[in-house]
């Protein structure tokens, strides 16, 4: 299972990582067209055949977007409006959430929570305008176990007004499968390692220049030990400086886990000679996105303590009174909600419209988790007390084991907001809280 990104020169690559290794080539950036109203894209949800791991193989049962996995890619503009109409063809309810995209509660797709979900036949049109350029991704946000987890997930690009200039930008979407010989998924959705994979990318002779992750811009850096690290549903953008020989082979190996290394991909590079003799120079920084910076001196402080699991750490006293607790492993500050969201569950904070907030995210438990606010993007403000060397926008922290992460935004978004791990296993087995800001 490799994708090749055969490459000449490659200066702007995106990386998502939600959880199958499939490579999408992004086609050249239509030039700056005069702004238009709204843009309008069908999504239809229905249950499809994809050929995940190549002709030699059966294709795999997928639910999936537009009869496609990954779903279709969506762009959009930066402060220009976007129609989606979502046509429910999967034969059970779905929704879709923008993941990543600070829009109104009634757009985010949270069943029960923000909108009803989307009954089988029926459709649903979203409507919003993002006001962030980056990468963004979409999925459902009902029965997140199966929908996720078959397939459906697709990249969506909100494309600032000035890009960079690279020779040519490319799109992964990095999925983790669990299939059976025969290239069916296989069963056991629970299983700790499906929808579960981190990685860290290491890109030999190669130097991944990170300028952007979650799609908010930051000061453009060369990751500790120049490897790309990503939990599922983060994403980073970076800018890779194609170097290497003609005809030169260079492995991008993902090492995360001790004594588990394996090779993603190749970096190609064909016969000829380079495209040019030196690399371009251009500004590499892209601008900043409109997101309120928040007041740290007047911030209001809470800690958030992620609780649980079976392999020790877990404080689950205070959960007796619980209903609902069948299926509760996980808990935030001994509370679990579980499933896609409880309608109906008291929020776990209720946060003042336009106050600034910092979170403390401590881990209790001996698990990484990948922890995602909806509605908002946070500032990555310190991991165990000491602050992160750079500037960082964020929507989706990992947060290590037995370790905390001060995230810090300003409350500026009216509604009930999800706060969950993205590890779709932790989510629905209580590792999940709804923030209120009136
Ligand atoms: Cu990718 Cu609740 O989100
Ligand atoms: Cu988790």
């Amino acid at each position: 299972m490799s994708a090749i990104v055969g490459a000449t020169t490659s200066r702007r690559s995106f990386l998502v990582g939600a959880a199958g290794l499939l490579a999408t080539v992004r086609l050249p950036r239509a030039s700056a067209d005069s702004p238009k109203p709204a843009r309008q894209f069908t999504l239809t949800a229905a249950k499809g055949r994809a050929s995940l791991v190549g002709k030699a193989h059966p294709e795999t049962d997928v639910w999936c977007y537009d009869g496609g996995v990954p779903g279709p890619l969506i762009r959009a503009r930066q402060g220009e409006p976007i129609r989606i109409v979502v046509e429910n063809s999967l034969g059970e309810d779905t929704t879709v959430h923008w993941h990543g995209i600070r829009l109104p509660i009634a757009m985010d797709g949270v069943p029960g929570i923000s909108q009803p979900s989307i009954a089988s036949g029926q459709r649903f049109t979203y409507e919003f305008t993002a006001p962030d350029a980056g990468t963004f991704w979409y999925h459902p946000h009902a029965d997140s176990l199966q929908q996720l987890g078959r397939g459906m997930a697709g990249a969506f690009i909100v494309d600032e007004p000035q890009p960079i200039a690279v020779d040519r930008d490319v799109l992964w979407m990095l999925t983790d499968w669990r299939l059976t010989a025969e290239a069916q998924i296989a069963s056991g959705f629970g299983n700790s390692m499906a929808l579960a994979r981190i990685m860290a990318l290491r890109f030999e002779g190669h130097r991944p220049l990170i300028i952007a992750i979650d799609g908010q811009p930051c000061d453009p850096h060369v990751p500790d030990g120049g490897r790309l690290l990503l939990g599922p549903a983060m994403r980073v953008d970076f800018v890779l400086d194609m170097l290497g020989e003609p005809g030169g082979r260079y492995r991008v190996v993902d090492d995360f886990y001790d004594g588990l290394a394996y090779w993603l991909t190749k970096l190609a590079y064909d016969d000829k000679p380079p495209l040019r003799a030196h690399s371009l120079d251009p500004p590499l920084a892209l601008p900043r996105n409109p997101l309120p910076e928040p007041d740290l001196t007047t911030a209001q402080r809470h800690e958030l303590r992620l609780q649980g699991g079976m392999m020790g750490g877990g404080a689950m006293a205070g959960m007796g009174g619980m209903s609902n607790m069948s299926h509760a492993i996980w808990a935030i500050n001994g509370s679990s909600m579980t499933g896609d969201g409880q309608t109906g569950m008291a929020p776990l904070l209720t946060l003042q419209l336009g106050r600034s907030y910092v979170l403390t995210l401590r881990n209790d438990t001996a698990w990484w988790h990948p922890m995602h606010l909806h509605g908002h993007s946070f500032r990555v403000l310190s991991r165990n007390g000491q602050s992160v060397p750079f500037w960082q926008g964020s929507d989706t922290v990992l947060v290590p084991p037995k370790e905390a992460v001060d995230i810090a935004f300003v409350a500026d978004n009216p509604g009930d907001w999800m706060l969950h791990c993205h590890v779709t296993d932790h989510q629905v087995s209580g590792m999940m809280a709804v923030l209120r800001i009136a």
